[in-house]
């Protein structure tokens, strides 16, 4: 049985006026992938996850995600998917577990639902310690942990992840993308943004984006070796200071 894609990308553009933001990008991401969607500083990525999780219209091209249209079906979509966005997105003034609450119930969710997604998502994200306290109060990677909570209580199979260890120490860099592994072996399809190259390396396939374009997309290893690079790291510059230069000289 052949997988079925979970984000497909064909030809998308998102102009701000004449600003192209996102300037035809195609990519197709199968079901069960970890897929690092990786790009310089305002190279469109997160333009890109919002089209794609039907938060902003796109100017051009076409998408779907789990199947669904990202013109037409937005709806559908958002029940499908998790989304982690790169601002902080949990209520400061709650706790934890209220959070988890107000989105289960925005999600849908009854009562004793949302109670037991709760306890076996505290359990399982290790959130126990810290999830009767004011979000406020939390360090980074604690939240961090919270709100990838938040993204999974409706038991999404696509998870969006736009920079969810940015400001993160490594420790808990490692124990999220434990967790992420874990995800992706039962299958989620993890679609994630990072800026950094030792997480890149865990994912089974990368595409560097720069300047509302996709610059490359494969396996990290084999990028690496086709572009005779070091690491990951090396691979990135070069790629990004090759398409400044060109850009320069044209
Ligand atoms: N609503 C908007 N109006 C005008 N320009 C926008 C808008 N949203 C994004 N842009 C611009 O589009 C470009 C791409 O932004 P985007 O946030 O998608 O980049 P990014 O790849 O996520 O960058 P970063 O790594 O810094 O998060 C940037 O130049 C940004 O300023
Ligand atoms: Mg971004």
């Amino acid at each position: 049985m052949t997988e079925r894609p979970a984000v497909t990308i064909d030809n998308l553009s998102r102009h701000f006026d004449s600003f192209k933001a996102v300037d035809g990008i195609s990519l197709e991401v199968t079901s069960g992938e970890t897929f690092g969607f990786l790009g310089a500083n305002g190279a469109g990525k997160t333009t890109t996850i919002r089209m794609l999780c039907g938060l902003l219209a796109p100017t051009s091209g076409s998408g779907t995600v789990a199947g669904f249209d990202i013109y037409r079906q937005a709806e559908e979509i958002k029940k499908s998917i998790g989304y982690m966005s790169q601002k902080f997105s949990l209520y400061p003034d709650l706790t934890g577990k209220e959070n988890l609450s107000f989105y289960g119930a925005a999600y849908g969710m009854n009562g004793s639902s949302i109670a037991s997604r709760t306890e076996e998502l505290a359990e399982r994200l290790d959130l126990h310690d810290f999830i009767d306290r004011p979000t406020r109060s939390l360090p980074v990677g604690w939240r961090q942990r919270l709100a990838l909570g938040v993204s999974l209580l409706h038991r999404p199979r696509i998870l969006f992840l736009d920079e969810p260890t940015s400001g993160v120490d490594p420790v808990f860099r490692r124990k999220f993308w434990k967790i992420l592994y874990e995800l992706a072996e039962e299958g989620v399809t993890v679609f994630v943004t990072t800026h950094y190259m030792d997480e890149a390396e865990y994912c089974g396939r990368i595409s560097i984006m720069h300047q509302g374009k996709i610059v490359e997309v494969g396996q990290p290893f084999e990028l690496i070796q086709k572009h005779r690079a070091e690491n990951l790291e090396e691979l990135f510059i070069n790629l990004i200071n090759g398409r400044e230069a060109a850009n320069a000289e044209a």
